[in-house]
């Protein structure tokens, strides 16, 4: 017998995400199965990203809370797509969209539309006793993605003196995902010895992603740290490669436009050469959000430069929307895109994303937020549309840990027919 898979109820509530923050959580129930699913929250935020619903109430987790969005879930969201059939994502997106009726999904919340979504894509899964991955793209060939891992927090993630915001590990050199984070782990544990030595015991407290922390000034530093690290595991360039995540909308002062790192203010012409130095010493194969969110020519001066060797990825530039992406196609503005669920606010959107990303030729990092939940629903992502890279935080903290530990889980289901994303990088 064919299983149901329509929608019959609606449920969700506010929960805490890793910062301990209210997040919304959400069920969605057919005759067979629940579908449960939970929204993740940045720190970096982009300025074009959906609209995150929070209520502003002061007497409430600080006018954090989320009750709005929850009850615009349980009030409008689930009345109107009852009977609505998880098979079809699709459908159901399109539908809130259309409800919600604003460009930036403002009016319900990207919050309570995304976990609808996310949790309607896991009740089919469920009803039909398949996995998330299957359901998210049917019949493929599945490739693992290669773990960015965020091992040094900076920026708005850390209180030390890092403009750049993560420091990532990327272990390209394995033959397998659960090998690359088996490498991942061990440079994350021979850096807490490397910073600890050199630093003190209090240098290996961890940021929002789990990454160290340490009371550093210069990036030059984090970089060298990684390096050593790297070494002392015994791993060389060709394994572990490095790179990183500037957010620089975070340095960038807006009326001048000068980016203010490491102890200088240099122009967008300057970092560019800041950056090609350290392309030159430490071969980084990623280089994220470089410059401001708006600044499209800076982006593509550099992507002219470095793109060879570096992929340079843009997040907060373009939001995971695709009208931000078309103008950094045309402008040739990177040749790698950051995609983030809740940037957007529906999964059917998210995959069009990833879709326009890898036809325009660019690299794709599937990624968390900083404020993040354990729901792992990004592992089957990346999976199923065959992302070059995940970016889920340090091999620590469960939240991060929990989507290293679902692609183990993964690569185990896949056996023999796993691939894995690090082969064609290196
Ligand atoms: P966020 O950081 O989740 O705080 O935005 C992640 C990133 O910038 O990639
Ligand atoms: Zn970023």
């Amino acid at each position: 017998m064919k299983p149901e898979t329509k929608i019959i109820s609606i449920n969700a509530r506010e929960v805490l995400d890793s910062r301990g923050n209210p997040t919304v959580e959400v069920e969605v129930s057919t005759p067979s199965a629940v579908g449960r699913a939970s929204v993740p929250s940045g720190a970096s935020t982009g300025t074009y990203e959906a609209v995150e619903l929070r209520d502003g109430d002061k007497e409430r987790f600080h006018g954090k809370g989320v009750t709005r969005a929850v009850s615009n879930v349980a009030r409008i969201i689930g009345p109107g797509l009852k009977g609505f059939d998880c098979s079809d994502v699709r459908s159901i997106d399109r539908k809130m969209i259309r409800i919600d009726g604003t460009a930036n999904k403002g009016k319900l919340g990207a919050n309570a539309i995304l976990g609808v979504s996310m949790a309607a894509a896991r009740a089919f899964a469920r009803s039909t006793d398949r996995t998330l991955l299957s359901v998210l793209r049917p019949a493929a060939t599945y490739s693992l993605p290669v773990p960015m891992m965020n091992v040094i927090n900076g920026g708005e993630h850390a209180d030390n003196g890092l403009a750049i915001q993560e420091f990532v590990i990327e272990p390209v050199g394995a033959r397998s995902c659960s090998e690359g984070i088996r490498m991942g782990s061990e440079v994350y544990h021979s850096l807490k010895k490397v910073l600890a030595s050199k630093y003190g015991k209090g240098a290996t407290n961890v940021g929002d992603e789990g990454g160290f922390a340490p009371p550093m000034t210069r990036t030059r530093e984090a970089l060298d740290a990684l390096r050593r690290a790297a070494r002392e595991s015994g791993y060389g360039e060709e394994e572990v490669r490095f790179g990183i995540d500037a957010a620089a909308s975070t340095f960038m002062n807006r009326r001048t436009r000068k980016y203010v790192v490491d102890g200088r203010s240099l122009s967008s012409s300057k970092l560019e050469d800041y950056y090609a130095s350290l392309q030159n010493e430490f071969a980084l194969l990623t280089l994220e959000d470089p410059f401001g969110e708006e600044e499209f020519d800076a982006f593509a001066s550099i992507t002219k430069r470095l793109g060879k060797e570096t992929k340079i990825i843009g997040d907060d530039i373009y939001v995971t929307n695709l009208s931000r992406m078309r103008k950094g196609i045309a402008e040739e503005s990177s040749n790698g895109i950051l995609v983030k669920l809740n940037q957007i606010g529906t999964v059917s959107e998210t995959e069009d994303a990833i879709r326009l990303g890898q036809r325009s030729g660019w690299v794709v990092a599937v990624s968390h937020r900083s404020g993040e939940t354990e729901d792992p629903f990004i592992a089957h992502l990346a999976t199923a549309f065959g992302s070059e890279f995940i970016k889920a935080g340090a091999p620590a903290r469960g939240e991060r840990v929990e989507k290293y530990n679902e692609l183990l889980r993964i690569e185990e289901g896949l056996g023999s027919k796993a691939r894995y994303a690090g082969v064609a990088l290196r």
